[in-house]
């Protein structure tokens, strides 16, 4: 179908606020490593990845085989009958985990699902409603996960079921705390004034994501987590990882974000990049925090099923095998370096972020502050020139970059050639075509 008409019956059926990229939307509907096309035939490099997903690329055969093979088997019993790969995901995701000491997996259907779980346990383990979140965060889109989110825009109610407090956005660029001196730590002891001054002091769990995503790749400076973590110890008040966006070596220096900062988080949770596209989340961490809701019942019919399980499981091998990381961490250091250089020379961008494949460039106006018109008009001129990219950031003005970790130096350095061509033109004022 062509877009206008499909644009058209979308409109009369699905709700206008589902957002959708560029003037012209478009509808993928093939994909293959990290080139994809649209309807109309079009070629693209896919430096998005659906949004931080397609970890192992599109149609790779080893899952698309066990998808297959599992979908000619059975599609669905639910977990109130075992679930041989659901088993084998769970021992593998366990044999990874940056925990230490017995660990349990619960598997949903989706990010929000993974963290409603986390909040749930750790609310029963501490017995305690309250929750800190970071300004800037997102953690998802159902009720108990919007009221941890710190950004208006994703929170279309303020109702919830948990006690939550914010802490300062860890980045120096984001936050009023940044008065020069240590800023690591005085955003870290936020965290403690936070727990002194805005809650009862029994506090159950804080939150965070490694490297905000929705919020523009925004990672906290060295040493903040690790203060943070001390400071929450001082009370046993639980830390909760969302690696929804850094799980599973996207961020090349390590498997999980978290890693990053030398701490051991009690909760991990984790979706998108875990099944590679297919509709599949995790809780994992500290058994007695998992099974605290005992005796108490909790299920997800859909969670972990036969498909998304050995799809997973075979995603996670590929990215083991192919040591996904490592090419993480090569070819994004590589398209860092060069946007780094590109920086230099183009006013518009205020920063270039993240690591690993998960790159951010924030755009800004001549007086620093936010300039969303950039990136949309940069975002636009990348698909013209077969390049698609992601945007985010409070103010929506970071361009996001989160290819499928397959990507080669040369497809980088294609993109690359790409991104300063448009740096110039979005850079110059003219209208960018
Ligand atoms: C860090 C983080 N947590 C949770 C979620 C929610 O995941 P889902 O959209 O699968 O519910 C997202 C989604 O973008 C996310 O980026």
């Amino acid at each position: 179908m062509n877009p206008e008409e499909l644009r058209e019956r979308q409109k009369t059926v699905l709700p206008d606020w589902i957002s959708l990229n560029y003037e012209r939307p478009m509808e993928l509907v093939r994909g293959e490593g990290f080139k994809v096309w649209d309807s109309e035939g079009n070629e693209y490099l896919d430096l998005f990845g659906g949004i931080v997903t397609t970890i192992s690329g599109h149609n790779v055969p080893e899952i698309v085989e066990a998808v297959q093979k599992q979908a000619s088997k059975i599609m669905h019993s639910s977990t109130l009958y075992m679930i041989e790969s659901q088993v084998k995901l769970a021992e593998k995701l366990i044999s990874l985990s940056p925990i230490s000491g017995d660990q349990k997996v619960f598997f949903v259907g989706s990010g929000s699902e993974a963290n409603e779980a986390a909040l749930l346990f750790a609310t029963n383990f501490r017995a305690s409603s309250e929750v800190i979140a970071l300004r800037g965060s997102y953690h998802g889109g159902s009720f108990g996960t919007m009221s941890i989110t710190g950004q208006s825009s994703w929170r279309s109610t303020s109702r919830s079921a948990l006690d939550v407090s914010y802490a300062v956005n860890p980045h120096p660029s984001y936050s009023p705390m940044n008065r020069g001196g240590d800023f690591a730590t005085a955003a870290a002891e936020d965290v403690r004034d936070v727990i002194e001054t805005t809650t009862t002091g029994h506090v159950a769990a804080f939150i965070a994501e490694p490297i905000q995503g929705v919020g523009g790749f925004i990672e906290p400076p060295r040493g903040y987590f690790e203060r943070v973590k001390g400071i929450l110890d001082e009370s046993g008040i639980l830390f909760i990882s969302d690696e929804v966006q850094t799980a599973f070596g996207r961020t090349g220096s390590h498997f999980w974000g978290i890693e990053a900062h030398g701490i051991e988080p009690d909760l991990i949770t984790m979706a998108k990049g875990l099944g590679n596209g297919l509709a599949i989340g995790a809780v994992m961490g500290r058994s007695e925090i998992i099974d605290s809701i005992s005796p108490k019942l909790h299920i997800s019919t859909f969670g972990g099923n036969h498909i998304s399980s050995a799809g997973a499981l075979a995603n996670i091998e590929f990215i083991l095998e192919n040591d996904l990381q490592k090419n993480a961490d090569e070819v994004g250091g590589y398209l860092k370096d060069c946007l780094s250089k590109m920086a230099e020379s183009h006013s518009i961008v205020g920063e270039i972020r993240g690591r690993g494949l998960m790159l951010g460039i924030e755009m800004i106006e001549d007086d620093g502050s936010p300039n969303p018109k950039a990136a949309a008009a940069f975002l636009e001129a990348c698909r013209e020139r077969g390049v698609l990219v992601g945007k985010g950031g409070l103010r929506s003005n970071t361009t996001r970059i989160s290819p499928p970790l397959t990507l080669t130096r040369e497809a980088a350095k294609q993109a690359a050639d790409v991104f300063e061509e448009v740096l110039s033109k979005v850079g110059s004022k003219e209208k960018v075509v």
